[in-house]
């Protein structure tokens, strides 16, 4: 009696989790999705998505889904139906339709760590942000004052760079783009804090890709920890300012943020603390990622390395007086150096593409994508894809002469795309190029050791850059 009691349970079982499998590997649509594997139930793929290569290549999970399905498939991460779309036309339109078929979308323990508030208007806040980036960092602040600032500081930072006998190349630039950034964000000193927000910050790197396990003694709970730490700091020295009735001369990016909160509702405490949090982070990672990138490479390719080095001891040589600051002009000016950091930035890819969710169904080549799923728009892939970019993974600065603008415009998007598009790209861009000024006219540089590359998807390296740097002997 109780056997057969038991057998019909089990059977019931047994059919209830084959439907349930059944329904996880065919979500429902009203038409064909895209092809492709929903995983293992729970999980879905998101293990072979954390898969790392170990070069500047596509990660596994891309390279190989992207080489079975085509440009357009389907997967499921951790319970998360998703699409990626690496098709360099359905992209673009995907681009052009934020507000009408898809909206923003962020990654969970981005969108934990920078919680959003669901009731205010996020276009309305977008674009308050982007034009608040662009006013601190954008042409015309670069223009009239941060570009003599920091080719100060550039001659500061490589002078101290060549006393080291080994200089770990990620860190160092992090150290370097952060302080400056910070600077123009809050007024940073290093000298006044008790912390450096450096040191802070490297915490907080290493933590963010590591397994969500929030116990003493883990990368995740540090990482927690030095998020807290700074956000604190940016709460204390908002509130301070609130506070206090002394005026500063030159205005920052908080004190703006501040004036701000009279007329902008959406400007509370909590909303102020995590945005400076999250410049500090762009600015601390992708600049310089960038950088010890570019530095490798150039390493690795003495040719290319002659050429720009051409290029800025020719743009010395037509200046009055060689230690002047680099002007506008001159940066505009960098041909060969822009395509270098064009195509570091390309090789780089670091980020693996852009989030959206699809806010109606959308049909695209026969496929349908259900209402409600993210898409994930690769551009990391497109970035290397072989019928835009002859031989993709190869270091060619020269390709970017014959690319046409509206391929580069559908095919190349390192800092996203329209109003969505970091508004710090062009500061990114002259930070590096002011680097490889000072660098390649007054320096040398030797690889040590390290230099090994891994993307997971998004890329590290795990044992460091280590370069010695030294003062060029003419
Ligand atoms: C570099 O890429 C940008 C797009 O991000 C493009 O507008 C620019 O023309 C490119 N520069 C060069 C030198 O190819």
């Amino acid at each position: 009696m109780w056997s057969v009691g038991l057998l019909c349970v089990g059977a019931v079982l047994a059919i209830g989790i084959t439907h349930w499998i059944y329904k996880w590997r065919n979500p429902k649509c009203n038409g064909v999705l895209p092809p492709g594997s929903m995983g293992i139930p729970l999980i879905g793929e998101a293990i072979q998505l954390i898969i790392p290569s170990h070069s500047l290549e596509l990660p596994p999970f891309l390279k190989h889904r992207l080489k079975r399905y085509g440009s357009i498939f389907r997967t499921n991460v951790a319970g998360r139906p998703v699409i990626v779309t690496a098709d360099p036309e359905f992209n673009y339109f995907l681009l052009q339709q934020h507000g009408k078929l898809v909206e923003s979308w962020s990654l969970d323990t981005f969108a934990k760590v920078f919680a959003q508030d669901s009731r205010i208007d996020r276009a309305h806040v977008q674009k308050y942000v982007r034009s608040l980036v662009l006013n601190h960092f954008g042409a015309g602040s670069i223009r009239e004052k941060l570009l003599p600032q920091f080719h100060e500081v550039v001659r500061e930072t490589l002078c101290a760079w060549s006393r080291q006998d080994s200089l770990e190349m990620k860190s160092a630039a992090a150290k370097m783009t952060l302080d400056f950034g910070a600077k123009q964000l809050f007024s940073y000193d290093p000298e006044e804090w008790p912390e450096k927000l450096s040191d802070l910050f490297k915490n907080f790197e290493q933590g963010l890709m590591s397994l969500p396990l929030n116990i003493p003694g883990t990368a995740h709970h540090r990482c927690l920890m030095n998020h807290k730490k700074v956000s604190n700091m940016m709460r204390d020295e908002l509130r301070r300012r609130l506070a206090s009735t002394d005026k500063r001369h030159q205005e920052d990016l908080l004190d703006h943020f501040i004036r701000d909160m009279n007329t902008e509702q959406f400007l509370a405490e909590d909303f102020i603390v995590q945005h400076m949090f999250g410049f500090l982070f762009i600015i601390f990672d992708s600049v310089s990622t960038s950088i010890a990138l570019a530095i490798k490479l150039l390493a690795e390719h003495p040719l290319v390395l002659e050429e720009l080095t051409a290029e800025h001891e020719a743009i010395l040589k037509n200046r009055e007086n060689p230690d002047s600051p680099i002007t506008w002009e001159e940066y505009k000016s960098m041909t060969f150096t822009l395509q270098v950091i064009n195509e570091t930035l390309r090789l780089a890819n670091i980020a693996p593409g852009m989030f959206r969710k699809a806010i109606k169904e959308i049909n695209v080549k026969g496929y349908t994508i259900p209402e409600g799923w993210v898409i994930m728009l690769a551009t990391s892939a497109q970035h290397l894809n072989s019928d835009k970019f002859e031989n993709p993974l190869e270091f060619k600065p020269s390709r970017w002469k014959n690319l046409e603008s509206s391929v580069i415009a559908k095919n190349f998007m390192p800092f996203g795309s329209g109003l969505k598009q970091c508004a710090g790209s062009e500061y990114s861009r002259v930070i590096i190029a002011t680097l490889l000024h000072v660098l390649v006219t007054k320096y040398s540089w030797t690889k040590i050791n390290g230099c090994e590359i891994m993307r997971s998807p998004i890329i590290r390296f795990p044992n460091g850059f280590h370069f010695k740097v030294s003062e060029k002997i003419n």
